[in-house]
């Protein structure tokens, strides 16, 4: 008998309600995502999404902020928390805490987040607000690895959302999470698969420096998905 496929050692950080967090979730149960979620650290105790981890068996952690005196002490206590599991990646999904250089070059090249626009556009939050507010046909959202810059680090796959008519904040955040739901474990299965890298600044596929992030349309499959479903 073959040795079963190796899964990624992966922590995911969240704040909230954690429906990326479900998607990974489902996604790694399902045997689509060759992933070890082998723990789910909130700053948030209350964050619902770890009653998702509870109820998926993962072991859950709670770092407060409010515990700490300062940002370099929070993290410090983050990144101790998150290396007791060994990760060999880490998302942030939904993790509403700016995080310190330090925590960032500890990580860095094995720690990603989801956002909820087609960055560089509207980085920061209310994003869904602001992208009706300027009037854009196209918006979406973006997986993309973490460096210093909050919200500016290599773009690796985009999600495209058209905006409609009468559309609202509430609807046009309803539609672009359901795409996030599809890009970021897609991205998280490439770094699993070993085809996803940062490389000097730059984001890699499958043996290439990427000249502009992946992106898929409304109504896109992720890649590989449809024919392996
Ligand atoms: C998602 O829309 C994610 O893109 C966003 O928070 C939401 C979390 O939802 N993240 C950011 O804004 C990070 N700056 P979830 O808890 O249901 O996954």
């Amino acid at each position: 008998m073959s040795a079963p496929p190796r899964r990624l050692p992966v922590v995911a950080l969240i704040s909230g309600r954690g429906t990326n967090l479900q998607a990974i979730i489902d996604q790694a149960r399902s045997g689509a995502l060759p992933i070890e979620l082998r723990a789910v650290v909130s700053n948030n105790p209350e964050a619902a999404g770890l009653e998702r981890a509870r109820r998926a068996g993962i072991p859950t952690e709670v770092v407060d902020h409010r515990d700490y005196p300062d940002r370099e002490a929070f993290d410090r206590a983050l990144m101790a928390r998150i290396d007791r599991y060994a990760p060999e990646l880490v998302v942030l999904a939904g993790f509403m805490r700016i995080l310190t250089p330090a925590f960032v070059a500890h990580y860095r090249g094995r720690l990603l987040n989801i956002h909820p626009s087609l960055l560089p556009a509207f980085r920061g939050l209310r994003t869904h607000e602001r992208a009706l507010e300027a009037g854009v046909h196209e918006h979406g959202a973006s997986v993309h690895f973490v460096t210093d810059e909050l919200d500016g680090g290599p773009v690796i796959v985009q999600a495209m959302v058209p905006v409609l008519p009468g559309d609202t904040p509430e609807r046009l955040a309803a539609r672009v999470l359901a795409r996030e739901h599809v890009i970021y474990p897609l991205a998280i299965r490439w770094f699993a698969e070993g085809r996803l890298a940062l490389r000097d600044g730059r984001v890699w596929l499958d043996g290439r420096p990427l000249a502009a992030p992946v992106r898929l349309g409304p109504e896109e499959d992720a890649p590989g998905q449809a024919a392996e479903a």
